[in-house]
């Protein structure tokens, strides 16, 4: 069983996503990780993540650089978000997350383009939103030091670059389920985002 889980930045994408995998047992890709590590790994290089060619040889991910810490961070966000905008980029990292996707027994695999691209044939797509100022609060609890206005303002930013790119932007997959978190407890959007997979899988 292949489960796509799209959504914006901060919506409880990631979570709801880990938590599906743990319940139906099944191995989980948060693809965001992989465009945070080619942002990450292009501004080390001393590269412009907005100029194409410079990302694309960011492409050629080391894979202990998937556990650096500093790829959790809003810099890194903000950089990943910059260069996932390039075709090229998106191309370099498609085979990757539609092996990952198709291999026997299936997968989980959280991102924006999940349903839409990597998977359109998945068996259960959800896509996970919530308002931008409860996101925004949300990033804030996890990151204090942060003025909240700036938080609000780089998820407002993503929002717009991952939305409004022509390469496989973020939007709602036409048989996806819309998940609202806005005012749902960790523990309820993940009981909704069971239901909603066991009504997918059982029609
Ligand atoms: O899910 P995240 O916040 O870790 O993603 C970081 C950025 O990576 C996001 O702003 C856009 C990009 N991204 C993408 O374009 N496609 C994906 N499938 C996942 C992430």
């Amino acid at each position: 069983m292949i489960i796509a889980v799209d959504g914006p930045a901060a919506s409880g994408k990631g979570t709801i996503a880990r938590a599906l995998a743990v319940h139906y047992d099944l191995p989980h890709l948060d693809t965001g990780l992989l465009y945070r590590a080619v942002g990450v790994a292009t501004a080390r290089a001393g590269r412009d993540p907005d100029v194409e060619a410079d990302a694309v040889a960011g492409c050629r991910i080391d894979e202990t650089l998937l556990t650096d810490p500093e790829l959790r961070t809003e810099v890194a966000g903000a950089l990943a978000s910059r260069v996932s905008r390039h075709p090229a980029v998106r191309a370099a990292l498609l085979e990757y997350q539609q092996a990952f996707a198709r291999q026997p027994g299936g997968a989980v695999l959280d991102g924006r383009d999940i349903g839409t691209v990597i998977a359109p044939d998945a068996d259960a797509k959800l896509f996970v939103t919530a308002s931008t100022e409860v996101r925004a609060q949300r990033r804030h609890r996890e990151d204090a030091l942060t003025d909240y206005d700036a938080i609000l303002a780089d998820i407002e930013a993503r929002d717009a670059r991952d939305s409004g790119r022509s390469a496989a932007p973020l939007r709602q997959a036409d048989d996806a389920d819309l998940l609202d978190t806005t005012d749902m407890t960790i523990g309820a959007a993940v009981q909704r985002a069971i239901a909603l997979v066991e009504a997918r899988i059982r029609r």
